[in-house]
């Protein structure tokens, strides 16, 4: 399989060349993220992909990883802070329509749906939303890796600066995880020729057959 090629390829860098990512591949990899698996199917988190340097000198403030600044692009997985009814509904209007339902055929997984959530806490909801963040974050690091990106996932940042850099908060959502794309700076990474370290895969996995 080839994507085990490119994931054995891929590290998480962290020095950036100055070599720019084209928009057709992050559309690609933004679009790779679009598909991504979530609970219930809701993508409870929103992507901000940012190349504006001021922002990004900002956000880089109070934070070990150069790379926030340093890299072609910074991608923000910003979570929901709650799952309203709202959203809900609206998302459940959009799943008949895109599947050609009639109006109303998905209430009694809307109503399913309106109902758990409203058992859970505003924090458990927002913690569940992080969870479907770093899905995505996983297909980020994959869909990279496909396309010979380079990428550093990243929970080093300050979330509450980048809530209020970016104003997440007025909209409801809070910075879960981030990642920079760019290409590797291999004579200046010390880790760019160093071998991938993970456990052998039998004490990894266990087959129960
Ligand atoms: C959720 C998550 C958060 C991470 N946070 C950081 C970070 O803040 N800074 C950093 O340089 N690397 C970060 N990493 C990269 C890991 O250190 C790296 O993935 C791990 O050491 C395995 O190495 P590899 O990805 O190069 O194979 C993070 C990785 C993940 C998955």
């Amino acid at each position: 399989m080839e994507l085990i090629k490119n994931l054995e390829w891929r590290y998480a860098v962290k020095k950036y060349s100055d070599e720019l990512v084209s928009e057709d591949k992050i559309d690609q990899i933004i679009k790779a993220i679009n598909l991504s698996a979530s609970s219930c199917g809701i993508q409870p988190y929103r992507l901000f992909v940012i190349t504006n340097p001021e922002v990004r000198k900002r956000l880089a403030e109070a934070s070990f990883n150069v790379q926030i600044m340093d890299s072609s692009h910074l991608l923000v997985f910003a979570g929901f802070n709650e799952i309203t009814n709202d959203y809900i509904t609206d998302y459940i209007e959009m799943m008949e329509q895109q599947r050609s339902l009639e109006a109303g055929a998905l209430n009694i997984l809307k109503d399913t749906l309106i109902g758990y959530f409203s058992t859970q806490t505003p924090e458990q909801n927002a913690i569940w939303s992080s969870k479907q963040a770093y899905i995505g974050l996983g297909t980020a690091l994959i869909a990279a890796a496909e396309l010979k990106v380079d990428a550093t996932p990243m929970e080093g940042f300050d979330p509450k600066l980048f809530d209020d850099v970016l104003g997440l908060s007025e909209k409801g959502l809070h910075a879960s995880v981030i990642i920079s794309l760019g290409y590797r700076d291999s004579a200046n990474d010390f880790l760019s020729s160093m071998p991938k370290v993970r456990l052998p895969i039998n004490e990894f996995s266990t087959k129960i057959t």
